[in-house]
């Protein structure tokens, strides 16, 4: 099978590549500030540049993980959050519909806005930022251009290996080993997902021909605060130089919400219980993998 990665030079991207490695498949990526080997530049808003590309490649299946992720910038830049997230994410599903691929979209819990109970694939969306809005933008231009041929995976808080280190577990381990203070929100809840379980996942949805949406998460349910200490116990680190703020302390421009509850049960029916680690284990993986020194115990 043929992969085309959108978004290689970026956290999920990157595991998704490496996912392809492992299992020996062959893949093109692109990038776009941020220069990859072996990658074609895109901006996905270039739509001649995007339809141009998956003709050239040809390929069976297109994984879009690019997009604008800067959750506050976005709020202060909506068109440009829409041109990326929205308009980008119709080039690629158009492009993909007029080339026979199957199409794979990376989305966020933010679609939904506080999710007090558990969030299931076919909930009504209520996205509270700009970010969630282009989001849900984007599921539904794909889901209108490909009805059969697509694969929405609704993700959240992923960490793992990341060249550029900037998921919650690498910021913080980064902040932590330059002896600066983690403050990290004590009323807000995550489900943190390991990268390359998500990757894993995703390839084995691929595999078993799955179309539509899922939740895709890790099986943990804890609070911003509560995650931020886990890393730094793990890695060696003194919990005490993680702070317990409120979520309105940390100043953020986008609103959040302070409850994520992303159902896992029809991606458990598909994968089984295992395909996601817990917390400590991802955590644990992630500070013993050889290829992140950064990460290893002080
Ligand atoms: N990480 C999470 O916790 C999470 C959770 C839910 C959903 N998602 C979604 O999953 C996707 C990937 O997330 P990520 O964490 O891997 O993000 P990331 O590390 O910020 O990577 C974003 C990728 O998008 C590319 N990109 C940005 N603007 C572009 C444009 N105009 N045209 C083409 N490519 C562009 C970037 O290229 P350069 O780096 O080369 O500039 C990079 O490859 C995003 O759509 C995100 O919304 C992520």
């Amino acid at each position: 099978m043929s992969h085309l990665i959108l978004g290689v030079s970026g956290q999920i991207g990157g595991n998704l590549a490496t996912e392809c490695e492992l299992r020996q498949q062959p893949y093109q990526g692109t990038w776009y500030r941020w220069p990859q080997n072996d990658a074609t530049p895109l901006d996905v808003r270039d739509a001649e540049a995007v339809a141009g590309l998956i003709a050239e490649c040809q390929p069976e299946v297109v994984y879009l993980v690019a997009g604008m992720t800067q959750i506050d910038y976005a709020e202060t830049d909506r068109d440009e959050c829409h041109a990326i997230n929205g308009t980008g994410a119709e080039n690629v599903a158009k492009a993909c519909a007029q080339h026979g691929a199957k199409l794979v979209y990376v989305s966020s819990s933010h679609v939904f806005g506080e999710c007090p109970t558990a969030r299931k694939e076919d909930s009504p969306t209520a996205a509270i930022n700009v970010y969630g809005k282009s989001v849900v933008h984007a599921e539904n231009a794909i889901r209108a251009a490909l009805p059969e041929q697509h694969l929405i995976v609704r993700t959240s808080h992923v960490y793992g290996p990341e060249e550029r280190a900037k998921n919650p577990a690498l910021h913080a381990v980064r902040r932590l080993s330059d002896r600066r203070k983690i403050r990290a929100a004590m009323d807000r809840h995550c489900q943190p997902t390991y990268g390359p379980d998500l990757a894993a996942a995703i390839f084995d949805l691929v595999k078993h021909d799955c179309t539509g949406t899922y939740h895709a998460v890790g099986p943990d349910k804890m609070t911003e605060y509560a995650f931020a200490s886990m890393v730094a116990f793990l890695n060696g680190y003194d919990s005490d130089d993680v702070e317990a703020v409120s979520a309105i302390e940390l100043g953020e421009e986008a609103t959040r919400s302070r409850t994520l509850w992303l159902d896992r049960a029809k991606l458990r029916s598909e994968l089984g219980a295992k395909a996601f680690r817990s917390v400590g284990e991802g955590l644990r993986h992630l500070r013993d993998a050889e290829r992140i020194p950064a990460l290893r115990a002080a």
